[in-house]
């Protein structure tokens, strides 16, 4: 074919009729070829390119098998396949590269869930359009994320890829990171296009055991797993991902009412569909597919438009539609939404990354960003007073554990392309810190041990006036399929905090971590505890920072912490029951024999190194439309302490009186302000009638007049009242 006769290359056109004009001329194999996503892409997928059976890679590997470790390797093994696809193919469809860039490309953010607490919709849209021009100079065009599955359940490995508990919480952070990837415009080459995923209910998976069944009814799918993925659609993320699982016997990837007929119709997303990895061929052992070719048919139904690596597309659809059962209709409906991402991203006019000039190494700007997310990630949950440490004071600091070395084990579960070595480790950011304030190179007052000789820890701890120890997870044991039935510190870490303890000296206790742990005995042991999660690239600087109060703990915990692994599923979604609790009777009448039932951390839980106080919270107008009404709510936050601090005001809403149950607190909006030792500020939260709506019986959503009560404070558990009326 000649330029002339091919319209779909004509940036002048509107992205509509380039996709019509494609789809007229597009062969019943071509159509099917862009439903069909390999993983890598090896030699052998050449003349698969060459034909056009092949739409998009997932590993985004390039078609020569290379290191990809080796600066320039990863674009140019992409370039080469491209040029198969665009240059030696039929209709030169370009492919459509896709990675796993979740918390970072080379730069490595904090884990989102420890991106979660910072509660800030700006950083997390500005980390990841970061991590968006760093991978598109490797070639990739899109990325799988951000994940915004909510969970109240720590044993669940996946909490780690979350953005908390909370659904406004999630869907801000998540429409912030999309917004980050793909910017105003698709076609600006350093952007991606983005996935929200997994749709839906996948953090419920029952017993916290990954790609488990989920029962959940839709209204509760509704009021809270769906909100997060209504934002990201909003926000004009691209594609979304199915989940894994099965909602109430019905597999995600056959879920023809919530994918076709919720996200698609009722909400208006015009982009792809995605499978996730082999989710169409896993409707067969999921039991509602007799074979490959059944699976095809019910998921090309149900509204998957491209099918990830179960090769079920590539292989039956024609026939399907040869042979009547699947409408072709079907399928062009599909090829259509992949097309019109593909002329969205620009790839027809650019095809190739070999262009783009830069290096996706992390530089001082990106380690600048990287250290304030860090920073912003690190939650002080207790403090006796023995932190901030002062390394120009007295007495000798131990820092120890099993993380004083590491750099890759703080990178975080999902990290493709960064390096460990790129790391800051804690140990060389405390030495420089010591160093520094007493002029030697490592420091008079701090011994550095890893973890792996206790009773040469012991022996330093002795003489020690304050010992640092590293404790928790590697990222190893954090992410997806590790799962947990006990969510303690591994083996090992309590017996040496205890010993420690019993010398008698203080211990500041670094929790790294991808989920919520039972810390009940580190808080009761350590006189200070930090929870940092898996913090990236800056591990060690956002640590020193934060230990010697350079800069002042601010994040908040996103995930409940529960008493223990008997108390799951805690969480701020309990909707009252016909017989409460009332809390100061807990300690003798909770729902459990054995054990109180509140939580051990409180979602929105986090110290400063001063106290703060709250005053009564007002709201103005008291009054206001259920349709459109907007009111204010005012409270009075003083810095009583000696230090700044950077204090999140929270305001949580209950509706008393509803259509259905509604939580008994969720939280609605926040702020976060910097107050001056000594200052008090009266702090402005706005709220809209809108933020109350919520799905009915009907499954309609509604905003009902009557009131609202307004809970405002520091945490979701240290809440005062006002009530609002709808009206
Ligand atoms: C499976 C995971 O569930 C999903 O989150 C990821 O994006 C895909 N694999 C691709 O790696």
């Amino acid at each position: 074919m000649t330029g002339t006769d091919r319209p779909w290359l004509d940036p002048a056109l509107g992205t509509e009729e380039r996709v019509e004009a494609l789809l007229a001329v597009m062969t019943l194999e071509e159509k099917v070829g862009q439903t069909h996503q390999v993983a890598n892409i090896t030699p052998d997928d050449e003349d698969a390119i060459r034909s056009g059976a092949v739409s998009s890679s997932l590993y985004a590997s390039g078609a020569t098998a290379g290191n990809e470790r080796d600066e320039g390797m990863l674009v140019a093994n992409i370039d080469a396949a491209q040029r198969l696809a665009v240059e030696e193919s039929r209709l030169g469809i370009p492919l459509l590269f896709g990675r796993d860039v979740i918390h970072g490309h080379r730069t490595v953010f904090p884990i989102p869930l420890g991106m979660a607490a910072a509660f800030d919709e700006e950083l997390a849209e500005e980390c990841a359009r970061v991590a968006a021009a760093e991978a598109t100079l490797e070639g990739v065009a899109w990325t799988f994320a951000p994940m915004m599955d909510v969970s109240e359940e720590p044993r669940w490995g996946r909490v780690a890829e979350s953005l908390g508990e909370q659904p406004v919480l999630a869907g801000r952070l998540a429409a912030g990171m999309v917004r980050g990837f793909q910017g105003e415009d698709l076609t600006d080459r350093r952007r991606l296009a983005s996935c929200a995923k997994h749709y839906v209910g996948y953090g419920l998976s029952t017993g916290g055991r990954d790609y488990n069944t989920v029962s959940v009814g839709e209204n509760t799918l509704r009021n809270l797993h769906l909100r997060p993925f209504r934002d990201a659609v909003r926000a004009g993320v691209t594609t979304v991902m199915a989940a894994f699982n099965d909602v109430d016997g019905t597999p995600m990837h056959a879920h023809r009412r919530l994918l076709r007929e919720v996200l698609k119709d009722e909400w208006g997303f015009d982009g792809v569909v995605v499978a996730d990895w082999g989710g169409v061929g896993q409707l067969v052992r999921q039991g509602v597919a007799g074979d490959l070719r059944d699976a095809a048919r019910l998921a090309i139904e149900a509204g998957v438009d491209l099918d990830m690596c179960s090769d079920a597309y590539t292989a039956h659809l024609a026939d399907l539609v040869h042979s009547g059962e699947v409408e072709e209709s079907l399928l062009d409906e599909a090829v259509r939404r992949v097309l019109r991402l593909k002329v969205r991203l620009g790839l027809f006019e650019h095809p190739y990354a070999g262009d783009l000039e830069g290096s996706p190494a992390p530089t001082d700007a990106t380690r600048a960003l990287a250290r304030r997310a860090a920073q912003a990630a690190h939650v002080l949950v207790k403090n006796d007073g023995v932190l901030p440490l002062d390394p120009s004071g007295e007495g000798r600091v131990l820092l120890s554990g099993g993380f004083v070395d590491e750099g890759d084990a703080l990178l975080g579960t999902w990290v493709l392309d960064g390096r460990g070595e790129e790391v800051v480790s804690p140990a060389d950011a405390l030495r420089a810190r010591f160093g520094e304030a007493s002029g030697t190179p490592f420091g008079e007052r701090l011994d550095v041990l890893d973890g792996r000789f206790p009773d040469q820890v012991l022996e330093l701890a002795r003489r020690a006036t304050t010992a640092v120890l590293l404790l928790g997870e590697h990222r190893g044991r954090s992410g997806e399929d590790r799962c947990v039935t006990d969510i303690g510190l591994p083996p090992g870490q309590l017996d040496v905090l205890r010993h420690v303890v019993a010398l008698g000296t203080p211990v500041v206790a670094v929790v790294y971590t991808g989920r919520p742990l039972d810390l009940t005995e580190v808080l009761d042991l350590a006189a200070a505890v930090v929870v940092v999660w898996h913090p990236g690239v800056e591990a060690g600087s956002a640590l020193a920072d934060v230990l010697v109060g350079d800069v002042e703990p601010h994040g908040r915990l996103p995930m409940t912490f529960p008493l223990s692994v008997g108390h799951l599923p805690t969480s701020t979604h309990q909707r009252p029951t016909g017989r409460p609790i009332p809390v100061e009777r807990d300690r003798f009448e909770g729902r459990y024999v054995d054990a109180l039932t509140h939580s051990r951390l409180p979602f929105g839980y986090g110290l400063s190194y001063t106290t703060v106080e709250y005053g009564e919270p007002t709201v103005e107008p008291a009054t206001t439309p259920v349709d459109g009404g907007r009111a204010t709510v005012r409270v009075t936050v003083s810095n009583t302490g000696s230090r700044p601090c950077r204090e999140l005001v929270q305001v949580y809403a209950h509706d008393p009186v509803a259509d259905v149950t509604r939580p008994e607190v969720e939280l609605v909006a926040w702020r976060s302000v910097e107050l001056a030792p000594g200052e008090s500020r009266e702090v402005e939260v706005e709220v809209s009638a809108v933020d109350f709506a919520y799905t009915g019986r009907d499954l309609t959503e509604r905003v009902d007049s009557g009131e609202i009560v307004l809970l405002t404070g520091p945490d979701s558990a240290t809440l005062r009242r006002t009530t609002l009326t709808l009206a």
